[in-house]
């Protein structure tokens, strides 16, 4: 049975974060399920990007990168982001993208596992994943990438393979894999297991230290609301900080970048993960969405997001029954993330005519509409009146407008 209007404004009552949609510059009378790719604005980001230009970089000048600590922004956000990725502070980095994370990643563990050869992955994994892993096998000698349905990949786990690399949450169907079992199997047969958060870092519960996996990375500009391009995080387990060397050796991740020797020596610890100066506007904003999310209590926001998930997929089954949809996402909320996708033969359309109709969330090739529950912003309210509209969208045959079949660049 779907809830109704009214149960869905009692479940708004009783929602302990409710007061945390305030915290955001939302446009009214706009429903956004697009925080998967983009997080809202935080009022606190204008606020610190303003002063940051104004203050630190208008009249601190060169002095603010001691100052404003403007070159402890990587260690110091990072430290912060270890605590919602179940991470030590001293085991997370912001820097880069996440696609240079990986690259810098896979390349170290290829580096520190002689003898073997393979970086094992899933095919449909996000792109950029498959991209990098490609580029480090064209890149280094005797380096293959494998890829194997979902379902195989604990036994296609052998002695040749390096480093298994996963998306835990996937970014279209939204699946969750079993982080512990995967990075257990992955070790059981010598192999580093690499996480890609990206879809988890405050979407769900995730734990690295207790999974005792090897290796993360992650991007800012989704349920951490760092900002569009946001600087992206990495994470070493201590174990394997003192082996693993970065491929892209510059000064940031020298030992001792003032000194400005000829010769490149790594930094003790997390820090031999930067490479060049850290983008200080990027930092400022994500650090604002990142000191958000650790305000708030994150076992209730994750039981939201999952209530979120629920309610949409029922209704979705109940109210948009007979009108070609699919639900692409599992029922079950241990197993997904905090994103449904809906396979529509005509999706691009559907979901241009849906954002007309102020619902946003995002189309991914080739048949799925895509909506974020970030249970930070997004009401029960949200997702009863979203609903109504994909249904009188499909019902209606709006979506058929030849405006909603023009393709943009970004989809
Ligand atoms: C799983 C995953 N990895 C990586 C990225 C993006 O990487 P980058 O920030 O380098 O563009 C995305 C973006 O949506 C993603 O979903």
């Amino acid at each position: 049975m779907s809830p109704t209007l009214e149960e869905m404004q009692r479940r708004d009552v009783a929602d302990p974060l409710r007061a945390m949609r305030d915290a955001f510059d939302l446009p009214p009378g706009e429903i956004y399920l697009d925080g998967n790719s983009l997080g809202a604005l935080p009022h606190a980001t204008a606020r610190r990007i303003a002063d940051t230009v104004r203050s630190e970089w208008g009249n601190g000048l060169i002095r603010s990168w001691n100052k404003a600590d403007w070159i402890g922004t990587p260690a110091r956000i990072g430290g912060k982001i270890a605590a919602i990725v179940g991470a030590r502070p001293d085991e997370v980095l912001v820097a880069d993208s996440t696609s240079v994370n990986l690259y810098k990643l896979l390349v170290a563990a290829m580096q520190a596992q002689a003898g073997r050869s393979v970086i094992l992955s899933e095919p449909g994994n996000f792109p950029t994943d498959l991209y990098v892993a490609q580029g480090v096998a064209a890149t280094l000698p005797e380096c293959a990438l494998r890829t194997v349905p979902r379902d195989q990949i604990a036994a296609a786990i052998d002695e040749n393979v390096a480093v298994v690399m996963l998306t835990h949450v996937h970014y279209q169907s939204g699946a969750r894999f079993d982080m512990d079992a995967i990075t257990r199997a992955a070790q059981a047969k010598g192999a580093l297991m690499l996480w890609d958060l990206s879809h988890s870092a405050g979407a769900v519960p995730v734990d690295l230290n207790a999974a005792n996996a090897d290796l993360a990375i992650g991007c800012g500009y989704k349920y951490l609301n760092g900002g569009p391009g946001a600087p992206a995080f990495l994470f070493v387990a201590e174990r394997h900080q003192a082996r693993l060397r970065s491929p892209l050796t510059g000064w940031m991740g020298h030992a001792a970048p003032f000194d400005f020797t000829d010769d490149y020596a790594p930094s003790e610890g997390i820090r031999r993960f930067l490479c060049g100066t850290p983008p200080i506007l990027g930092m400022a904003a994500l650090e604002e969405g990142v000191d958000l999310m650790l305000s708030v209590d994150r076992a209730a926001l994750f039981a939201k997001g999952q209530m979120l998930c629920s309610a949409f997929i029922d209704l979705v089954e109940d109210r948009c029954a007979g009108l070609g949809l699919e639900v692409l996402t599992t029922r079950d909320p241990k197993a997904r993330g905090s994103h449904v996708s809906l396979r529509h033969a005509q999706a691009w359309p559907v979901m241009q005519a849906l954002i007309a109709r102020g619902v946003i969330g995002d189309f991914r090739a080739p048949d799925a509409l895509r909506f974020g529950f970030t249970p930070l912003y997004t009401s029960h309210v949200d997702v009863w009146h979203a609903v109504e509209a994909l249904r009188d969208v499909l019902v209606s045959g709006s979506w058929n407008h030849p405006d909603f079949h023009v393709r943009a660049a970004v989809t």
